[in-house]
């Protein structure tokens, strides 16, 4: 939207926004007065809120609902994988934590490539090679020893329990286990538990997996990365085929990030940094659009959609060469979200038609020398607010299970690009700045990410879904921002989708009209809507007018949000 408005352009809009709000009936979320979590996992919200209660802050809960979600939710809640918070304190202060996985000492360019030079299919995807080194239990202990208040064992306790006493299998859940478990058995050696037939209302306990947070509880974050935790892990890996070693668990450290801070209209969105693409796509592409009336053409109208996808399209092909591990490639921040720069990228943008795809690389940079997966959001009593993604990559990660220390290994290394111009598994392209070197971290395009408005906390969003997290999370700030709606509607609205290649905007099925559609492939785009029946899974927390706080628990998974 135009940041300079005249009065009459205001009342027109207002008026537009009053007209809409006629034929909307707004859902409203869960209501709390003071702090919430939003996560996956029923269990795992309870888990944080209750640490919330007994007085600790965002942080305290942030440590208790990660690893709550690594019991509850082994889907993508994680021991084996890593991840990403964004923070917002209440003084406004800013950061970000990265606890993102790093490739093994061991790790070469081409170790994903046969003799011809061609990608080994599965190789980065499937069993021990795909495993980079774990930073999760480091991303919780970094967290908790800088901001925590309570005791870790007040922390650690309640998620050694509900280990212990175990979790009830939902409907969701039960597919998910019965659609992987041809790869769990390709994967591992032995039986794991979930190849059992589990079905919804049975219990699942993880003894294995208790026992490892008993012995973290002990020893602390070092047992996982220099203690008996360590041994086993390293030996598991490596009896798999894998070349993790102690040695690289015990290098691993996590890195304190500044965030990507950038404005929108009269919001200041604060988000991930590199290595994550999240927060500089998200700048790219929010301020690519912000010159054109969202508001006035609507909610997934042809014109919305044209504009964002067109933008999102520019953005992905930045994101494919320019962005790696900062600590290994400059990274031309500052230029890549530039006005002049965004301004020129979208000048070759016209409604008659769709751009391609082939007719855009990335764009030119002035270098000034100097380059399944879950969300989570906690709002806090004292009115600090925490973003995090976590992930294991795939579902079930590797789907490699450590039976003795009860986790699944994350298949991360598949976010490298194993060759220039090959996708990974979401279809992604990457060049040299996102080659796969020891002791790199790969490119993410998890997007935690915080929003403020007029200097006050605004909102906490976040979502799995690959390449779609970066535009899930944009439309959900866009759904709140331009067209007015609730944050459990702005989370439940349909969504679509473009990366730049391949050249077609995903659509999520049944939910956009059919004469949208034709209008849309008349002007070049093509639409799929077969391939993506879920994208993203929303998590987010909304700052009502009034001060009280809106959770947006996405209806396309068992979120739940928990409050008080
Ligand atoms: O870091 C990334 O971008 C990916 N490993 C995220 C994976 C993901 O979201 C899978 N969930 N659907």
């Amino acid at each position: 939207m135009k940041k300079i408005l005249t009065i009459f352009t205001i009342l027109l809009l207002v008026s537009c926004k009053q007209e809409k709000k006629s034929d909307y009936t707004p859902v409203r979320g869960l209501i709390t007065d003071k702090a919430m979590v939003v996560s996956a996992r029923q269990e795992a919200s309870k888990i944080g809120n209750d640490i919330l209660k007994k007085g600790g802050n965002a942080f305290d809960a942030m440590a208790a609902t990660e690893l709550a979600l690594a019991v509850s939710y082994p889907y993508a809640g994680n021991l084996g994988g890593g991840g990403f918070m964004v923070y917002r304190k209440n003084n406004g202060d800013i950061g970000a934590v990265d606890y993102r996985e790093k490739a093994p000492l061991a790790a070469t360019k081409d170790m994903y490539l046969d003799e011809e030079g061609n990608v080994i299919p599965g190789k980065s995807t499937l069993g021990a090679m795909a495993v980079g080194v774990p930073g999760t239990v480091a991303g919780v202990f970094a967290v908790h020893e800088k901001f925590g208040t309570l005791p870790i064992q007040e922390i650690l306790t309640p998620v050694i329990e509900l280990a212990k006493k175990g979790v009830f299998v939902t409907e969701k859940q039960e597919k998910r286990i019965a659609a992987k478990q041809e790869d769990f058995s390709k994967a591992n050696k032995d039986s794991i538990i979930f190849m059992k037939a589990w079905k919804q209302g049975d219990t699942i306990r993880y003894p294995a997996l208790a026992k490892t947070l008993e012995r973290i509880l002990e020893n602390g974050r070092d047992e996982f990365y220099k203690g008996e935790t360590a041994k086993t892990l390293a030996k598991f890996i490596q009896d798999n085929g894998g070349i993790v070693t102690e040695e690289d668990l015990a290098k691993y450290q996590v890195r304190w990030r500044d965030p990507v801070t950038f404005t929108y209209d009269d919001l200041r969105i604060i988000s991930m940094s590199p290595p994550s693409s999240g927060g500089i796509c998200l700048a790219q592409i929010l301020k690519m659009i912000e010159p054109y009336d969202l508001d006035k053409f609507g909610h997934n109208t042809t014109k919305t959609i044209q504009v964002i996808t067109e933008a999102e399209r520019r953005a992905y092909a930045d994101r494919s060469f320019y962005l790696g591990d900062p600590d290994f490639v400059d990274i031309p921040n500052k230029e890549l979200i530039s006005d002049d720069y965004l301004k020129n990228r979208m000048s070759s943008f016209t409604f008659d038609k769709a751009t391609l795809s082939s007719d855009v690389s990335y764009g030119n940079v002035q270098v000034v020398e100097s380059n399944e997966t879950t969300h989570y959001s906690i709002v806090d009593q004292f009115g600090n607010a925490i973003s995090t993604t976590t992930t294991i990559n795939g579902a079930f990660g590797s789907k490699l299970y450590c039976s003795e220390l009860g986790f699944f290994l994350n298949n991360e290394m598949d976010d490298f690009s194993s060759k220039p111009g090959v996708p990974n598994m979401f279809g992604l392209i990457g060049a040299e700045a996102n080659s796969i070197a020891p002791e790199k971290r790969m490119l993410s395009s998890m997007t935690p990410t915080i929003v403020e408005k007029d200097g006050k906390l605004l909102m906490s969003v976040g979502t799995p879904g690959g390449s779609t997290i970066i535009t899930s999370v944009l439309q959900t700030i866009l759904n709140v921002h331009e067209f007015g709606m609730t944050m459990q509607d702005a989370v439940n609205a349909p969504r679509f989708h473009h990366q730049w290649l391949p050249d077609v905007v995903m659509m999520e099925p049944n939910s956009f009209p059919e004469e949208l559609i034709k209008e849309l492939t008349t002007k070049g785009y093509t639409i799929n809507q077969e391939n993506s029946p879920v994208i993203g899974k929303v998590d987010g927390i909304l700052v009502l007018d009034d001060g009280k706080l809106e959770g947006g628990a996405d209806r396309r998974g068992d979120d739940t949000a928990v409050g008080f």
